[in-house]
């Protein structure tokens, strides 16, 4: 197994984290997930190619696709390859520090690689809904080199009255933590082939 090198810094980012979501309720920070990490990952999501199924909208029942509000593929991570493990323990590290400075109660952790084609997007949504399911936080990282503004592809984020509060680039490494109650997002057409991961934690056990 390769060893991924101990991030420069990894209480100091995850201090940061915590600061900023216990201040404005989401993070952004670039350079984020250690360079070894992000490569094993951004590997496998290349590589998934047939792998990648139609997103959907909702949980299991409720489960829908619906290609008016998203376009791009996904395929889930589990522990079965060294990338996904390697992921699944630096999502952890951070579950259990933010666990312990802002008492989340988070337990359970979800993720998916998201792959955009030229000309896809996912329209403006929340990830959960006040008393609907239990994901408290969204955890979004890029896996994409030298992304440029006319790209397309941003994340946009927005406050509850609809006001633009960040436009993210899809950059290689950047993170993005926010609250998955509180702030509408979109993800504007990608011009060029975009790579993501999505994650969730949720607190309880559903
Ligand atoms: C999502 C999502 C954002 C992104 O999958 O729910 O909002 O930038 N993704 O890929
Ligand atoms: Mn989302």
């Amino acid at each position: 197994m390769i060893e991924v090198k101990e991030g420069v810094g990894k209480e100091a980012l995850f201090e940061a984290i915590a600061n900023d979501l216990s201040q404005q309720g989401y993070s952004i920070c670039s350079d984020a997930i250690p360079t070894d990490l992000i490569q094993l990952l951004t590997t496998q999501a290349i590589n998934l190619n047939e792998r990648y199924t139609k997103a959907g909208i909702g949980r299991q029942s409720r489960h829908l696709v619906d290609d008016a509000v998203r376009s791009d593929k996904i395929c889930w991570i589990d522990s079965d390859t060294e990338a996904g493990c390697l992921w699944l323990n630096w999502t952890n590290e951070l579950k259990q520090y933010l666990n312990r400075r802002l008492f989340l109660g988070l337990n359970y952790f979800e993720s998916h690689f998201a792959y955009y084609e030229p000309g896809d997007f996912y329209k403006k949504h929340k990830d959960a809904f006040v008393g609907q399911g239990n994901r408290i936080l969204s955890v979004v990282t890029y896996l994409n080199d030298n992304w440029r503004q006319q790209d397309g592809g941003q994340l946009l984020i927005y406050d509850d009255l609809g006001q633009e509060l960040e436009s993210v680039l899809p950059e290689f490494g950047t993170l993005v933590i926010f609250l998955s109650e509180e702030f509408p997002h979109e993800v504007l057409p990608a011009q060029r082939e975009r790579y993501s991961i999505a994650g969730w934690y949720r607190a309880g056990n559903d």
